[in-house]
C-alpha cells in the first residue's frame, strides 16, 4: 500500500483487466469527439473570419441540397455506428466467467453491505480480494437504487431494489482502492464509500478467517462496561455483533469494526476520538444517517468506544 494517490479513486489510473478495456474505450471515444470538435470548430471561425462583411441579403441559401443533406447524415451515422462496434467489442471483455471469489454486496442509505457466502462471513464497508483471482460480486439493495463503482478496477453496476445484477473483474497488484456509490440516492449519497483492499492469497485468507470468528470478549473493565452498555441500549436491536446477543440487521454488522480503516462508510477515519464523535453526535458527521443519537452519560460512551475498541 503507497501514498494517499495510489487509492485515489480515478478511473484514469486503471489496476485490472476491466478497468483498462474501459479506459481505452474511453479514449478512443474521446478522440473521435476531439477530431469532430475540431473539424465543426474550424468550420465555423473560418465561416465567421471569411464571410463576416458579406450582408444578409447576399448570402446564397442552400435550404433543400439533397447532396449536403445526405452527407451530413451519413458522416454522423458511420461515426455512431464505429463507436457502436468499440463499444460492444468492449463490452463482450468485460464479463468474466466465472469468479473464483463469490461476493455478495449490499447497498444500503448509506453504507455497503458485504458478506462472503462460502464462508457465511458478513462485514461492511470493506472488501477484501485476493490478488490475480476474479472477484464475482452479486449487487443487491436494500432500499433505493444505489451504484457500486471502484473507479480503479471496473465500471459502475447500479444496485437495484428487487434484482440481482452482477459485477465481474480481476485485480493483479495488490493495494487499496476506494470505491463509492455513483447514483444519487439520498442525503449521504457522497458518503457512501468503501474500501477494497487486494492482498496476497495468504492474507486474504488469514483476513476472511478472522472475519469468521465471533467477536472477542471484552478484556478490561471498561470494555467490559461498555459491553453491557451495547446491550442495554439500541445498539444491539440494530447492529450485530457475533457471539452476543446483539443480533440487529439494520445496520452495519460490528463484530470486527476495529479492523476497519474508517466508520460511517468512509466518512471518518476509525479512531478513538472518532467513535466518540460519532457516538455523541452521528448527525453531526453524516446528517439524515438512520444511526440516532443515543442518551448516553460521558461514563458510559467512553466505555461503549473502549469496548467497539475491542472488536478487532
Ligand atoms: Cu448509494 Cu448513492
Amino acid at each position: 500500500m503507497d501514498t494517499a494517490w495510489a487509492g485515489a479513486p480515478t478511473f484514469l489510473r486503471p489496476e485490472s483487466t476491466t478497468a483498462r478495456e474501459i479506459n481505452s474505450l474511453a479514449l478512443k471515444l474521446l478522440v473521435i469527439c476531439a477530431l469532430v470538435f475540431v473539424v465543426v470548430e474550424s468550420l465555423l471561425i473560418v465561416s465567421i473570419i471569411r464571410f463576416r462583411k458579406r450582408r444578409a441579403e447576399d448570402v446564397r441559401q442552400t435550404h433543400g441540397n439533397t447532396t449536403i443533406e445526405i452527407v451530413w447524415t451519413l458522416i454522423p451515422a458511420a461515426l455512431i455506428a464505429i463507436i457502436f462496434v468499440f463499444t460492444v467489442r468492449t463490452m463482450n471483455t468485460l464479463d468474466l466467467p466465472g469468479g473464483d471469489v463469490p461476493v455478495q454486496v449490499t447497498g444500503h442509505q448509506w453504507w455497503w453491505e458485504v458478506h462472503y457466502p462460502q464462508e457465511g462471513v458478513t462485514a461492511a464497508n470493506e472488501i477484501h480480494l485476493p490478488a490475480g483471482r476474479s472477484i464475482d460480486v452479486s449487487l443487491r439493495s436494500a432500499d433505493v437504487i444505489h451504484s457500486f463503482w471502484v473507479p480503479q478496477l471496473g465500471g459502475k453496476t447500479d444496485a437495484v431494489p428487487g434484482r440481482t445484477n452482477r459485477a465481474t473483474f480481476l485485480a493483479a497488484t495488490p493495494g487499496l482502492y476506494q470505491g463509492e456509490c455513483a447514483e444519487f440516492c439520498g442525503l449521504q449519497h457522497a458518503h457512501m464509500r468503501f474500501d477494497l483492499v487486494v492482498e496476497s492469497p495468504a492474507e486474504f485468507s488469514a483476513w476472511l478467517a478472522h472475519q469468521g470468528e465471533p467477536a472477542a470478549k471484552p478484556s478490561s473493565p471498561a470494555a467490559q462496561r461498555g459491553e453491557q452498555v451495547f446491550l442495554a441500549n439500541p445498539c444491539a436491536g440494530c447492529h450485530a455483533v457475533r457471539g452476543t446477543a446483539a443480533q440487529g440487521a439494520i445496520g452495519p454488522d460490528l463484530t470486527h469494526l476495529a479492523s476497519r480503516r474508517m466508520i460511517a462508510a468512509g466518512t471518518v477515519e476509525n479512531t478513538r476520538e472518532n467513535l466518540d464523535r460519532w457516538l455523541r453526535d452521528p448527525q453531526a458527521i453524516k446528517p439524515g444517517a438512520l444511526m440516532p443519537t443515543l442518551p448516553l452519560g460521558d461514563a458510559d460512551r467512553a466505555a461503549l468506544v473502549a469496548y467497539l475498541e475491542g472488536l478487532e
